[in-house]
């Protein structure tokens, strides 16, 4: 069966943007897929975080994934750091990446901001331990949504280089999945900006824990045109924030774009928020109800971690001695 593997980063609140472009597709896949999914802790700490705050993100992640319906018993959910073959894999493939492919990574430009010289190497490295993430379970297949795009055509090259070097077909080049409608879902209060769980206003995003209100509110305030919906995707052009709110609700109604701005085209924004904001409350309400049990349950959550990591052991180290005897790194006994 072909494999699958994604993750995503116990920084902060999930989003919306988090369950549309990736969380919720990855459920399906998992009808066809060996799917792993994993809780990339070791990327978190590319940026300063607190560590209460960053254990608690963890199984707040791994409660997201469990209540968006991941079957944990199907599927491996696991943390990274659990795992320490992601980190000896990343750091040979480290040794095969060339410094110019990664000094055109777009995130690093943005996260490390203009004060390059105090950035830390692990945000420069960033994307080489996620290449090590895939090519540690041979994934085939990685969802991501399209923020990720560059990450994941470095991890193609990378496992080519690899392949190259040594003169084998070890890694199979991971084919990025970027499903859906809602693949770049944006800021509420800034329709050309992504949503983001940094964002500095709450209002700017829906996070999968907001209850029934919050939801309302923040799509009540969400910024429109002064303009009536528009008839069709192509009159969206110049209305980001028009664009933005009919992909959610295409998204969240499992409906193409152009039958959402039939459904809605000429009417106020207004009326099409409350409908919106109805329809957001009946899909995300049941996922924060049960994040909210599994809150009240760590027990549970970390046993889910324990069992994952054990899983995901199995295949990665299995997996990192073939590599380590491609390489020529011996394995006495
Ligand atoms: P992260 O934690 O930033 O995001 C997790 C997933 O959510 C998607 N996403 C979005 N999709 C649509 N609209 C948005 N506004 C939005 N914001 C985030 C992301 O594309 C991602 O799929 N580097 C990765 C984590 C990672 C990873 C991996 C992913 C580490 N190793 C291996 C795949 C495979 C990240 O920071 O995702």
């Amino acid at each position: 069966m072909k494999r699958i593997f994604s993750g995503v980063q116990p920084t902060g609140n999930l989003h919306l943007g988090n369950y549309l472009g990736a969380i919720r597709n990855w459920v399906g896949l998992q009808e066809s897929f060996d799917c792993i999914y994993c809780i990339v802790d070791l990327h978190a700490i590319t940026q300063s975080q607190n560590p209460a705050h960053l254990r608690e993100q963890t199984r707040s992640v791994t409660a997201a994934f469990i209540a968006s319906g991941i079957d944990a018993e199907r599927s491996i959910i696991f943390n990274q750091s659990a795992v320490p073959a992601h980190c000896e894999l990343a750091w040979a493939l480290a040794c095969h990446t060339p410094l110019g492919w990664l000094n055109r990574m777009t995130q690093f430009k943005e996260k490390a901001g203009k004060d390059r010289e105090s950035a830390v190497l692990g945000l420069y490295a960033y994307p080489v331990l996620m290449a090590a993430d895939i090519l540690l379970y041979k994934a085939s297949h990685v969802p991501v949504g399209e923020d990720q795009k560059q990450h994941l055509e470095l991890s193609r090259d990378i496992a080519g280089a690899f392949n190259r070097t040594y003169g084998v077909d070890y890694f199979p080049l991971p084919e990025p999945q970027i499903l859906g409608v809602a693949t770049r879902v944006m800021s509420l209060r800034d329709g050309e900006r992504k949503m983001s769980k940094s964002d500095a206003s709450d209002y700017s995003r829906i996070n999968l824990t907001d209850d029934a209100d919050t939801i309302a509110l923040k799509i009540r305030k969400a910024r429109t045109d002064p303009n009536p919906l528009p008839d069709t995707p192509t009159d969206c052009q110049e209305r980001p924030e028009a664009l933005n709110l009919l992909g959610i609700y295409a998204a969240l109604a499992d409906v193409k774009l152009a039958d959402a701005c039939e459904r809605f085209s000429g009417a106020q924004f207004s009326a099409f928020k409350q409908t919106l904001a109805d329809l957001a409350v009946s899909v995300l309400g049941p996922i924060t109800a049960e994040m909210k049990r599994l809150a009240a349950d760590p027990g549970y959550v970390d046993g889910v971690l324990r069992t994952g990591a054990e899983r995901a052991a199995a295949i990665a180290n299995r997996n990192l001695r073939d590599i380590k005897n491609i390489i020529g790194l011996l394995h006495p006994g």
